[in-house]
């Protein structure tokens, strides 16, 4: 009896999940866009996972999938994809037109609402004391404070000459949390090289606030109160995580209010994007040692002969031309952002793709393909 109830309920779903598709696919169709069928949510964690891998497959098939606009159509949603430069530009300004998809971006709520997860009409009160701070007088102590790790890092990898370097991409890691510690938050740490322990017993900052990034993908998919009554390894991300003072009152690790805002979003936004991209221009310059040459002539040339410690943000920083284009070319191809979602929210948007309008209905959610406009041969005539 329960078997035969489970057939009925789940032929039930399937049969709504298929009326579901075949509507949206139907409302994707009447806006003219190609559309590919999705039998799954496009959020779903399964299809997330998977996705990279289905779409290198449709890459391998003789048939030519790729255009600079589509649709996916699902149960739940109707997804346009865009790679068009101008359309992407235009999406991106009219952030009022094309709002953040505040429901889907609801995990990111790990501490409470942020810049990122606000509803458009809170964002510019949210965003202008985080903007602030970003500012030249802080990049002058940004450069400070890169030059020093970067010293560490370099002396602690001389010494690995021989050997091999044990993990070029934690020391970015590293580096890249050092410098947003002590900028951010007046937290200077020396460089620690990744063989040794990643964090202390005694629970610091730096740690916690690492171990809350590297295992950020488990605190944001898996619910916290779930996690809080997991015994082991998980009970130190769940402390690194909500810290609240123990039972004599000290604090340890984070608290909610440090953590609220300024400090997970920035972190959150600002650790692997800067981790992974230095990470891919170090082993782009060790390939390419002519380059790496000529980049370094440059600093060569900008520094006048000073020593190091003596090298200065105004004078330099906008003398490094190469520098900057490695940088860019490095972010064109191995982006750490890859898309942009939006939804269309209040009303039906206009948005031109190429040599046509569309009128787009409310809740059609966006994605601006950073990725495929940074690599489609239609603008990319010799990718790498
Ligand atoms: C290679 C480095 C980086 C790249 C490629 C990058 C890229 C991006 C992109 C594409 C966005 C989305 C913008 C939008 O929605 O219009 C974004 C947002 C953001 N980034 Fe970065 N970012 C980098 C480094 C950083 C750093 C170092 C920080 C902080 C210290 C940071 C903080 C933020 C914040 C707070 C937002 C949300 C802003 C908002 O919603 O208005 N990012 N970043």
């Amino acid at each position: 009896m329960l078997g035969l109830i489970l057939v009925g309920l789940a032929s039930a779903y399937s049969i709504w999940s298929f009326a579901c598709l075949e509507a949206n696919v139907r409302k994707a169709r009447a806006l003219g866009l190609p559309v590919a069928r999705l039998p799954v949510d496009a959020n779903n964690v399964f299809w997330i996972l998977f996705q990279p891998h289905f779409y290198s497959l449709l890459d391998r098939l003789p048939i030519r999938w790729l255009s600079y606009r589509w649709a996916l159509g699902s149960p739940v949603s109707i997804n346009i994809h865009v790679a068009d430069p101008d359309a992407i530009q235009d999406i991106v300004t009219r952030r009022g037109d094309f709002q953040h998809p505040t429901a889907e971006l609801k995990i990111l709520e790990l501490y409470g609402p942020c810049i990122s997860t606000v509803k458009w009409p809170d964002w510019p009160r949210l965003r202008k004391p985080m903007a602030t701070p970003f500012n030249e007088t802080i990049m002058a102590s940004v450069w400070a404070e890169s030059r020093r790790q970067t010293f560490g890092m370099w002396a602690s990898w001389t010494k690995f000459a021989d050997a091999g370097i044990p993990s070029y991409q934690r020391d970015t890691r590293t580096l890249s949390l050092n410098v947003l510690a002590a900028v951010g938050f007046g937290k200077p740490y020396d460089f620690r090289v990744s063989t040794e322990p990643s964090v202390d017993e005694i629970g610091e900052y730096r740690d916690s606030l690492q171990t809350v990034l590297d295992n950020i993908i488990l605190l944001l998919i898996v619910p916290f109160r779930v996690l809080q009554i997991v015994p082991g390894t998980w009970a130190k991300i769940v402390n690194a995580a909500a810290a609240d003072p123990d039972a004599k009152g000290v604090k340890r690790g984070l608290s909610v209010d440090e953590i609220f805002g300024n400090l997970f979003v920035i972190n959150f936004a600002g650790h692997d994007t800067t981790a992974n991209t230095l990470a891919f221009v170090t082993l782009l310059l060790a390939a390419h040692p002519d380059v790496q040459a000529w980049v370094a002539a440059e600093t060569e040339a900008v520094a006048e002969g000073k020593p190091v410690e003596e090298w200065d943000y105004k004078q330099m920083f906008p003398k490094h031309n190469r520098c900057r284009a490695v940088f860019y070319e490095t972010l064109r191809l191995f982006l750490p952002v890859p898309a942009l979602p939006s939804t269309t929210s209040d009303h039906p948007q206009q948005v031109t793709v190429g040599d046509r309008t569309y009128t787009v209905p409310v809740g059609v959610n966006f994605t601006a393909n950073l990725r495929a406009m940074q690599t489609h041969p239609q603008y990319w005539s010799n990718e790498i």
